[in-house]
């Protein structure tokens, strides 16, 4: 059985897709992995709740707590590193994981970090998707899965939902359409990444 451990920041919906995936009764529905670790850099995200009421072990490495550092993102990384390597896992999964991640942690998990991010990549890296690509007048909207690089919301795209943009759609509603997009794509990626 191949170890998956997923990094979050806040919800949690996409891990608890993930880990729903991996506890599914039904066979033919199965991720076939364990879900060793969630991770958090804040101690008040609220899919940590969700993981322990699911018998998912967790872990928190706040980043505040590195602030004083002479490099505090370079030694939050290396906490975060520490925690993730005692499991071993072949993926690093990222899922609403709200850090810039420092060129040492994407190199030691190169091949095994992903990341979904809520808009047709390559257009609407970084912040409010939604609400930019509503201002474009795009017609479509999505989410994207792709490997983690240095460069932020860059790297190889392994897989992407598209929804269409509805007349009366605001922020909030087209997230939400994308949001459960997403909770179906995320798992099968990571599904066939593990294959
Ligand atoms: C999702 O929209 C994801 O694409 C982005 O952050 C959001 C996380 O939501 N990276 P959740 O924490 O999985 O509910």
């Amino acid at each position: 059985m191949k170890n998956i451990v997923i990094l979050i920041s806040g919800n949690g919906s996409n891990m608890a897709a993930i880990v729903q995936a991996a506890q599914a009764e039904q066979w033919a529905q199965r991720l076939d992995a364990r879900i060793s670790a969630v991770i958090s850099n804040r101690p008040g995200a609220q899919g940590l709740a969700w993981a322990q009421a699911h018998g998912v072990a967790t872990q928190v490495v706040d980043h505040t707590d590195f602030a004083a550092e002479p490099q505090p993102r370079e030694a939050f990384d290396l906490a975060l590193m520490a925690a993730i390597d005692t499991h071993q896992p072949h993926l690093v999964v990222l899922a609403g994981f709200m850090r810039i991640l420092t060129p040492g942690f994407v190199a030691h998990y190169a091949g095994r970090l992903v990341n979904i991010h809520p808009s047709l990549l390559p257009a609407f890296t970084g912040l409010r998707t939604h609400e930019r690509a509503l201002q474009a007048g795009c017609q479509f909207a999505g989410a994207t899965v792709h490997r983690v690089t240095n460069e932020l919301d860059h790297g190889e795209i392994l897989a992407q939902a598209v929804v269409p943009v509805l007349d009366d759609d605001t922020a909030d509603t087209l997230a939400e359409r994308v949001l459960a997009q997403e909770h179906v794509m995320y798992p099968r990626v990571v599904a066939q990444l593990l294959k």
